[in-house]
């Protein structure tokens, strides 16, 4: 452990003199990059906008919390593609006293669904109908989470923190080279489901502002009137009578009943780090937990980072544990998820009774675990810590970019596709690849299952990270590899975030890594022992964003190098 403090310190000096160097971009390019440091606060998000805000918030003595409504509803102006008011999302938190928790503000299925929704009389899945346009929209649980949050933990007044997000809708931002390719990519798109153009089907070039009236009046109206103006005020009824003309189900009594719901995190322990993660309807928190407590089992440090043995011993464990997700995970209002067998020593050493050094383990082999007697009972991370001890960690989304691609012009924002994170059919994939069975079947008013994974991590009882990504089924395991970068591998925050990713999720059976990324001889090794890797892909896996607390207690933070990701500190 002397040995990371004294690195870290090498790296913070090292940092800093980088910061005041003009050799700075050399420098970048040899030495080991830590990420923004700070002594107070820190924001962590997809924009830089965002972050600002958030940062901003706290400076005027606001709170996490706060800077959470402030950079949510930001992230929502400036980062439209998952930023949203028509989507939903989970937070986890740890307060200055060592509580902890989690908000569930996940979609759910309006009060019309029925399991079958998207099957045609001949049982053929229409997959275009939980993807694209109204039949996708989940009732929206964004406002609902951050009037939650605020109730609970605010100290600023809510007009407060939102006049700089709808100053921000009303003077714009500057759109960034990999935001207008991404608008421009979808412009025939928002056409064909719109059916009209709007401001996003105009051509988009870096440096364009992008205004958006119709949003700024609409959180005008939210500051003002508060969360009953989007759940049953006049935003409701514009909503329900867009959403109605454009095939949705969702109704007046949808919006009405919406509620954003406190949970109890997952807990667990990974050698002498304490672990807080998302509970059901996210499968994060007990995805990880499983692939983490088998890991621990291994000495993966000897083994080294992304060599064959460590990508052996993490891919069995993913392989295992998303056999898991698919049978026994879904909402737990619904269904009864047996989370202590799942996660019981037991039950994962026997998982893993099957594998071996000498070859995979091949998906068809696995289902998911016997457990004997039934217990009753482009989306975006960002992470906050305060100047008064409390920290966050917030996954948001729409679930596809720009979810269902249905926009409200009136209204200035997208709604979500999340319908399509419910298993449609059994054994047919969604989006993500991922197999779905009746524990995640349709009902109304049930929350379709998650990946989202926002964490927190504590060591010696104190915070010690808080991190998350978006990336779909993707999520969990970007997760925990960015822990074990730092605590297995001595990376900075920076650079655990920026490492090369992997990914297994049971089936398909196959290893997805980051292309071009990895060294080729351990691919051939992998191939050689009967993986399946899929390394030609040129898509990355994850935008992580995470905050880690050194050891004299100042903050680095880890933007992903992959999006326009920034962190703002204080
Ligand atoms: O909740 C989930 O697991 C998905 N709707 C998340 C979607 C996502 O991460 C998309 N971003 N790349």
């Amino acid at each position: 452990m002397k040995l990371k403090n004294a690195l870290l310190c090498l790296f913070v000096l090292l940092s800093f003199w980088q910061c005041n160097s003009p050799q700075k971009e050399i420098l970048q390019a040899t030495t080991p990059v830590l990420g923004v440091t700070s002594q107070k606060a820190m924001v962590v998000s997809a924009r830089e906008e965002a972050s600002k805000i958030g940062s901003e918030i706290m400076q005027q003595g606001g709170n996490a919390f706060d800077a959470m409504v402030a950079t949510e509803m930001a992230l929502a102006v400036c980062y439209p593609n998952a930023g949203n008011l028509g989507g939903g999302g989970f937070m986890v938190y740890r307060t200055h006293k060592g509580e902890i928790g989690a908000l569930d503000y996940r979609e759910k299925a309006p009060l019309r669904a029925f399991k079958d929704m998207y099957l045609d009389q001949n049982n053929k899945y229409l997959q275009h109908k939980s993807k694209t346009g109204g039949l996708a929209v989940g009732v929206p649980g964004t406002i609902a989470g951050i009037f939650k949050a605020h109730q609970k933990f605010g100290s600023l007044p809510m007009q407060s923190i939102l006049r700089p997000v709808i100053l921000l809708a009303k003077n714009g931002f500057k759109i960034t080279e990999k935001q207008a390719k991404q608008f421009n990519d979808h412009r025939a798109v928002f056409k064909q489901v719109n059916q009209e153009n709007s401001i996003f089907t105009k051509k988009f070039k870096v440096g364009d502002v992008f205004k958006n009236e119709a949003l700024a009046n609409t959180l005008q109206q939210i500051s003002d009137n508060g969360r009953k103006a989007f759940y049953q005020g006049d935003i409701a009824k514009t909503l329900v009578a867009f959403l109605q003309k454009n095939k949705s189900i969702i109704s007046l009594k949808d919006l009405e009943n919406y509620q954003a719901i406190w949970r109890e995190p997952i807990v667990f322990n990974y050698k002498d780090l304490r672990i807080i993660s998302m509970s059901p309807p996210s499968s994060g928190g007990i995805c990880m937990a499983q692939i983490l407590k088998t890991t621990a089992n291994y000495p993966i440090a000897v083994y080294g980072h992304n060599t064959t043995k460590t990508i052996q011993v993490l891919v069995e464990a993913q392989r295992r544990a998303y056999a898991d997700r698919s049978h026994y995970l879904g909402d737990p209002d619904f269904i009864n998820i047996p989370v202590d067998s799942l996660l019981s020593d037991a039950y994962l050493k026997n998982r893993m009774d099957s594998f071996s050094f000498d070859g995979a383990t091949p998906s068809h082999q696995i289902k998911h675990g016997n457990i004997q007697a039934p217990e009753s009972k482009e989306t975006t991370h960002y992470s906050i810590v305060d100047s008064y001890g409390n920290a966050i960690a917030v996954t948001t989304t729409l679930n596809a970019s720009f979810g269902s691609k249905l926009y409200s012009k009136k209204l200035g924002f997208f709604l979500n596709n999340e319908m399509d994170d419910f298993s449609a059919k059994p054994g047919t994939p969604n989006l993500f690849g991922l197999i779905g069975a009746d524990a995640n079947a349709i009902a109304p008013q049930k929350r379709m299952l998650s990946s989202m994974t926002p964490t927190l991590v504590e060591k010696d009882n104190k915070l010690w990270m808080s991190l998350g990504t978006p990336g779909g089924s993707t999520i969990i395991t970007s997760v925990l590899q960015t822990i074990l970068n730092v605590y297995e591998f001595n990376m900075s925050m920076q650079q655990a975030v920026d490492a090369p990713r992997f990914h297994h999720q049971w089936l398909p059976d196959v290893v997805k890594v980051e292309a071009t990324s990895f060294d080729a001889k351990t691919i051939k090794n992998l191939e050689n022992k009967g993986y399946v890797i899929d390394y030609k892909n040129p898509s990355s896996i994850g935008t992580v964003d995470a905050i880690l607390v050194l050891p004299d207690g100042s903050f680095e933070a880890g933007a992903d190098k992959r999006g326009d990701d920034t962190a703002v500190g204080f």
